[in-house]
């Protein structure tokens, strides 16, 4: 870690442009000194002035943002003085990873109505905000937030599970720090019966510390409930609250810049480029937001958390939900019980968005594997409502994208195409 961390700085150093940095305004010079004296860095010379560089870039970038009334409010935190290369550390989802058989249980859709508000920290299922530190471990933290939600109910008590037990041994041979996939730690946890709390195998941020996965002396801190596997849940976003309305849920999604520098208000991300690079989990929603936990400390963001837009994609929040299944023991728990997060998602509104461009050239449906022309699905008026309507809020009356209606007398045959009924 810590050589390869020299070797991102030295790429870097190559490439500064001194004069650059010297011609810059006193001013952020001042403000980098103060934030690397915040952020306890200890650069020498030639160090400082390559992350001085990157600051000022940051410092362009949160100055841009919080000029657009986004809705989010931007800040230099941490990551303002970050190569591109040292941010890819704090992620770790590993899309190659995924399972590619289907799980065995998926939820199913409900035309109950949904509660308007679920909160599951002022509910008691989840834990304070972890921190993942420099090691690509989200997948690991995504995971244990759903199993900790899920083991309240049905083990009976809060508790920290074990990141470094997964970290350390949901990969055998291979080091965990390098990216993983939540659903992983579930299939790990069913077939091995066990995953230890945090106290009794603390998070290191590295991998194989012990060499390998060693178990010998770790007790188990799955007492009074097991894994039994885990519940996929469909694409977009009325499957994603409907699981909600069950329990927080390990989720991925995309990482932007925008999601750095976050500090607070409802996000609404539309520079992501398509691919998940990032585990985290939903611990609730509201009429307008999904609260969201992260694992980089109550440092960042809102106090740990960040609050993603209703009826939006939100770089494919929706897209890979799950949470695990769990069976009560005849066993009780001996474990302490944890602390409970003390987050109050509507404690800090964050400033009012604008409003939003439109149309926005970006905008896709994410619904759209729901949206082909399937007749079971988006011709009913029901499911179309409740799977089909568009997701980026912003684009709802784009005509091309209006959900074609078959001739009178003609019906949607399964090719897609409208035919006499006879004809399919
Ligand atoms: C993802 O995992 C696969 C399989 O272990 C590996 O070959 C690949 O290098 C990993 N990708 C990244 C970006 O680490």
């Amino acid at each position: 870690m810590k050589s390869s961390l020299f070797l991102t700085v030295l790429a870097v150093a190559a490439a500064v442009n001194y004069d650059e940095v010297l011609r810059s305004p006193r001013l952020s010079v001042k403000e980098f000194h103060s934030f690397a004296v915040q952020q306890d860095r200890h650069y020498t010379t030639t160090e400082s002035a390559l992350r001085y560089k990157i600051f000022r870039r940051s410092m362009e970038f949160v100055n841009s943002e919080n000029k657009q009334d986004l809705g989010w409010e931007s800040e230099l935190n941490f990551f303002a003085d970050l190569t591109t290369e040292e941010r890819g550390q704090w992620l770790g989802l590993n899309v190659s990873l995924a399972p590619t058989s289907a799980p065995a249980s998926s939820l199913a859709l409900s035309e109950d109505p949904l509660p308007d508000t679920v909160n599951w920290i002022a509910g008691g299922r989840v834990t304070p905000v972890k921190n993942q530190g420099s090691c690509g471990s989200c997948w690991s933290f995504g995971a244990t937030v759903a199993l900790e939600g899920v083991y309240a109910a049905v083990g009976g008590k809060l508790k920290n599970f074990a990141e470094q037990e997964l970290l350390d041994c949901v990969y055998e041979k291979r080091s965990g720090c390098r990216g993983g996939w939540h659903t992983t730690c579930y299939d790990y946890s069913r077939r091995n019966n066990r995953l230890a709390i945090t106290a009794n195998y603390p998070y290191t941020a590295t991998d194989s510390d012990r060499g390998a996965c060693d178990l010998s002396s770790v007790p188990d801190g799955l007492q009074s409930a097991k894994v039994t596997g885990y519940t996929g849940v469909d694409q977009g976003e009325n499957f994603h609250l409907q699981a909600l309305a069950i329990t927080p849920t390990a989720v991925a999604f995309e990482v932007t810049n925008s999601l750095h520098m976050y500090r607070s208000g409802v996000m609404k991300d539309r520079t992501c480029r398509g691919s998940v690079n990032h585990a985290v989990a939903a611990v609730g929603y509201s009429p307008t937001y999904i609260v969201v936990k992260n694992s980089w400390g109550a440092a960042w963001g809102d106090s740990g958390f960040v609050k993603m837009a209703r009826n939006h994609h939100n770089c494919k929040l929706h897209d890979y939900v799950a949470y695990p299944t769990l069976q009560a023991t005849s066993d009780s728990d001996t474990d302490p019980e944890s602390v409970q997060c003390d987050y109050d998602p509507e404690a800090n509104p964050g400033p009012t968005p604008g409003p939003d461009p439109k149309p926005d050239p970006d905008c896709r449906d994410e619904f759209e594997g729901w949206c082909r022309p399937e007749p079971a699905w988006c011709d009913k008026p029901v499911y179309f409502e409740k799977l089909c309507r568009k997701t980026c809020g912003n684009c709802v009356e784009d005509p091309t994208k209006k959900p074609d209606v078959c001739p009178s007398g003609t019906v949607r045959c399964p090719d897609g195409i409208c035919k006499h009924e006879h004809m399919c």
